[in-house]
């Protein structure tokens, strides 16, 4: 593994490797404390960040690795105009290894392209989201005893919730999961999340109803509807509030269901339900932080020593139908597809 785009670049194999690094550290933190000291990680957030930010540069500094970074454009040369190439070449030459977030859809797959270190991308606009689903499965493998063989239920905003999309994309590689997928019709899971899991042949339905899917799974995956993704506030309003998770619904759900969130919440989980013993969100964070530390010091030790990619060559005449796809705004980019879709943020090619 040399970056981490999303998920699906990473074998299972992969995978149960670096949860059970992760437990280890869990089990003894201090064995790894210096054991990254040589290393510089840079974090580059063009889009604001509590938890993902805090626990990449928490998962370094537990390493021993230093930490440099900008947290929004203002104090960058982005705001010069710089493009996204340039940006990441320089950063790359001074650090080992480069955490992204960015508005543009397929940003983190752009830079992994222009970048000599490895790419670990943080969220990429309403695209991808692949740290959160490490987090994800390894809060529900600690809780559950696995990500196998689960009803999971996705709530709220379905079509921008990038966490969601990674997750889905993730989940259906397990044997035996089935998908609720609770939203309004204007929510609804974009196409290309669709196509996967059609392709899985995994048990999947769409729901409008909360309080008629809740009994029936064993995990609750709630999401905010994101504000900052809708063209007008007026819009946003008109989806808000809709999918409210109070105690009333969680006396129809499992004694054992688990609820999780990506964080951050806004008014989607009441204050009361919030005390429910079944919420694992805030445990969903502090796994977040070691199994960051264990994927900084599994690309750290391996990423710069493993083969650089080969350079892409153009591969397609068409344009990408997403607007908000990274090629829209950098059109210096290799045109890439593969099977009428676009390689950088998966959305049809036009
Ligand atoms: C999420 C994100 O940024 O996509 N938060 C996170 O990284 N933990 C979810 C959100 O913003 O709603």
């Amino acid at each position: 593994m040399r970056n981490l785009i999303d998920f699906d670049q990473m074998t299972l194999e992969e995978w149960y490797r670096l949860y059970d690094l992760a437990k280890d550290i869990m089990g003894d933190p201090a064995k790894y404390m210096k054991s990254c000291e040589d290393k510089l990680v840079a974090t580059l957030f063009y889009e604001p960040s509590t938890r993902t930010q805090f626990s990449f540069q928490a998962a370094a500094l537990r390493l021993g690795a230093k930490v440099i970074g900008f947290s929004g454009t203002a104090g960058s040369s982005v705001t010069k105009g710089e493009n996204l190439k340039d940006t990441v070449r320089t950063v790359a030459s001074y650090s080992d290894l480069i955490v992204m977030r960015n508005p543009s859809e397929g940003a983190a797959c752009a830079a992994s392209l222009y970048a000599r270190v490895p790419i670990v991308n943080a969220g990429d606009g309403g695209h991808l989201h692949p740290t959160q689903t490490l987090t994800d499965l390894t809060t529900l493998t600690a809780l559950k005893g696995g990500v196998s063989g689960h009803t999971v239920g996705f709530c709220g905003d379905l079509k921008n919730g990038r966490t969601v999309h990674s997750l889905i994309k993730a989940l259906v590689r397990f044997p035996g999961n089935a998908f609720v997928l609770i939203s309004t019709s204007g929510l609804r899971i974009p196409d290309y999340v669709r196509k996967v899991l059609e392709a899985s042949g995994a048990p999947h339905r769409e729901e409008n109803s909360l309080e008629a899917a809740i009994g029936e799974l064993d995990v609750l995956y709630m999401t905010r509807i994101q504000k900052e993704r809708f063209e007008s506030e007026e819009a946003y309003k008109k989806e808000a509030g809709v999918y409210i998770l109070d105690a009333k619904k969680l006396a129809l759900a499992k004694a054992d269901l688990v609820v999780l969130h990506p964080l951050p919440k806004v008014d989607e989980i009441t204050d009361e339900a919030d005390e429910d013993p079944r919420c694992h969100y805030f445990d969903q964070t502090e796994f977040g932080m070691y199994i960051r530390m264990a994927l900084l010091h599994t690309l750290l030790k391996e990423g710069k020593e493993a083969r650089q990619p080969a350079w892409p060559r153009p591969n397609t005449d068409k344009i990408c139908g997403n607007p908000r796809c990274i090629t829209r705004t950098e059109s210096y980019l290799p045109k890439l597809g593969e099977g009428g879709r676009c390689l950088y943020c998966d959305h049809a090619l036009i």
